[in-house]
């Protein structure tokens, strides 16, 4: 998984390809490479390893580049290392990869028998020498292109340039994301829209199987060796550039911006007493009303939504839902019954595994397929019949935190339309979904509190979270939140289940955090709370119900009071402060922590 881009120009692009770089660094941070051609056709190359601000001091050697491919690598085969950073260089050829190549030992020993040395350890390597000896053999790079493509197997999205090529840009893919931006004596090619913006709105998706050819002045897109004419597209998104608003990090302006984003969500879908008709597409009240069972795919953060949705859905509806994460649904076999909804979840709409499921989905015979996703224009939501945006407005940390709440409002509010048929809860529920703009403001308050209980993690090595109900996925998204940025290890579990193992691991040291609305299943809760804390564990729970502080060991985080309905949606807004602050005090990467991604475009 990685990010691209290129500029086929006659002027100078050093800047532009850097500064377009950067808004693709969500895709990965590991290293870094840009490579261009002279107005003298001499090939020039700069690598670094760490964020690609690490290029910065190497630019000057790229003064009179004018068309060049960028890239930014999240490390899949071969060590974040310079000798495996992008591009991938073959005489005078160049290329830049995002993908997997999975028969590249294969390809490698060949083209090893051939002569071809290679200096990395990346699958791709073997591109920019397939590409060169296909080159080599006939001297055109649109054959070239094609008998290369045809040998790989897996996923790519390719850009390459060949000195012999006068600012050209070749490009091609299958299975990963490619845009060409056209643009005013100029095109580009790029991942996603976003490093095009500041240049031109227009767009044209490459699909599967297709190659392009692209100078300043021309795009011509192939499928094989024939022409083909695709439309262009107009992005309608706001260029303007995300920033940190007064914040130290992305992430804790993410956390503050939940509550706008929230409050906007509700006037834009909810009336006084019922939400607005066909809030997710024309028609989708009529065939929402029709489902009988629904089936939810997504990975990491957007699955632990899935899980509360199935919950609720469940809860109040005869409606039988599944919650599969994406990785495995693809490879498992599945069973759709008649009036079956899919629905994929994704802030980004462009993880490869929730992309290859839908896929999937759409070959089965589901009754129709709904996509739940933050970026319009995503692989996602071009593929989905249904697609709802969020419009939580672009997530920078690579912690999800503002997308999880949406997703959850989302899918709060699906669970409302889809519930009308079963009961007349409709208003009620509404009622609920008000109450969390009045209770949020007082979450962030806690700001101070959890900042000091955040000390107390800090030079732990293991932590165990625990939720009873839609608690538990709470559990497990904080969990999944300490882990990512902090680096401490954090197991959820359904706190019934702790009797039945993890209990074990219980013992002076070990920290157990607890989300405890005031409900149904709190006395449940507290008995298994009781069992930690008979083996002195140190209990922090987050909770609105009035239970005694019995020694020091015992940390009690005070929730508002909140409908029941709502509390997944207000209860994960702490543990997110919880998880950043006990980062700021490690000291680690908060917005980009290591090994990770925004996007994992890869499977
Ligand atoms: C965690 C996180 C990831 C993503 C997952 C799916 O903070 O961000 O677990 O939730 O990679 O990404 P999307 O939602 O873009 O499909």
């Amino acid at each position: 998984m990685c990010g691209i881009f290129g500029i086929a120009s006659t002027k100078s692009t050093r800047n532009k390809l850097y500064q377009g770089l950067m808004k693709l660094e969500y895709r990965g941070y590991d290293s870094s490479g840009i490579s261009g051609t002279h107005i003298s056709s001499k090939l020039s190359t700069i690598k670094a390893t760490g964020p690609i601000k690490n290029l910065r001091t190497k630019l000057t050697s790229l003064t009179n580049i004018t068309t060049g491919i960028a890239h930014t690598r999240w490390a899949t085969h071969g060590e974040a290392i310079l000798k495996n950073a992008h591009p991938h260089l073959s005489e005078n050829i160049s290329i830049v990869h995002n993908g997997i190549i999975e028969n590249y030992i294969e390809l490698k020993s060949l083209l090893k028998k051939k002569g071809y040395l290679f200096k990395s350890d990346t699958d791709s390597e073997v591109i920019s020498h397939l590409i060169h000896m296909n080159y080599e053999k006939t001297k055109n790079m649109e054959s070239s292109i094609i008998s290369t493509t045809k040998k790989l197997k897996g996923s790519y999205a390719i850009g390459c340039i060949n000195t012999n090529y006068r600012n050209t840009i070749f490009a091609a893919c299958k299975g990963s994301p490619l845009i060409i931006g056209k643009g005013i004596n100029e095109n580009f090619i790029a991942s996603d829209i976003m490093p095009i913006l500041s240049d031109t709105k227009n767009y044209i998706t490459l699909d599967d199987d297709e190659f392009a050819k692209i100078t300043p002045s021309k795009i011509s897109i192939f499928n094989a060796n024939k022409a083909i004419s695709k439309k262009v597209k107009t992005s309608k998104i706001n260029t303007e550039q995300a920033s940190l608003s007064g914040h130290k990090h992305f992430m804790h302006k993410e956390i503050y911006e939940q509550k706008s984003i929230l409050k906007e969500m509700t006037s834009r879908y909810v009336g006084t007493n019922k939400i607005l008709s066909n809030i997710f597409g024309p028609g989708t009240d009529k065939i929402l009303e029709n489902i009988d069972h629904i089936h939810f795919v997504a990975c990491g953060t957007s699955y632990h939504a899935s899980l509360v949705a199935k919950d609720w859905i469940e809860e109040y509806t005869t409606i039988t839902c599944t919650a599969e994460v994406a990785s495995e649904y693809k490879y498992k076999k599945i069973n759709v019954l008649p009036k079956t909804l899919f629905v994929s979840i994704s802030q980004s709409g462009e993880t490869a595994d929730t992309i290859s499921s839908l896929k999937k989905a759409l070959k089965l015979k589901y009754s129709n397929t709904l996509a739940i996703c933050n970026v319009a224009e995503s692989t996602l939501t071009r593929l989905s019949k249904l697609v709802f945006l969020m419009n939580a407005g672009p997530e920078i940390s690579v912690a999800s935190t503002k997308a999880f709440t949406s997703q959850l409002f989302t899918l709060l509010l699906l669970t409302i339309v889809i519930s009308r048929k079963f009961g007349n809860i409709e208003s009620r529920m509404v009622k609920d979904i008000y109450k969390i703009n009045e209770i949020i403001d007082s979450l962030y308050k806690l700001e101070t509190d959890i900042k000091k209980i955040s000390t107390k993690f800090k030079n732990k090595e293991h932590t165990i979270f625990l939720g009873k109900g839609t608690s538990y996925p709470i559990a497990l998204e904080a969990a999944l939140k300490l882990k990512e940025i902090s680096y401490i290890h954090a197991s959820a579990y359904h706190s019934g289940e702790l009797k039945h193992g993890p209990l074990a691991l219980v013992d002076k040291k070990m920290p157990v955090v607890c989300f405890l609305p005031d409900n149904h299943l709190a006395r449940l809760v507290l008995s298994n709370l009781a069992e930690v804390e008979a083996r002195q564990g140190q209990t922090f729970i987050f909770t609105n119900k009035k239970i005694p502080k019995k020694n020091k060991k015992v940390e009690i985080i005070k929730m508002p009071g909140c409908p029941d309905l709502i509390a997944p949606i207000l209860y994960i807004i702490p543990a997110q402060l919880l998880s950043y602050h006990v980062a700021l005090k490690k000291k680690t990467d908060v917005d980009k922590p290591r090994n990770l991604a925004k996007s994992v475009t890869v499977e």
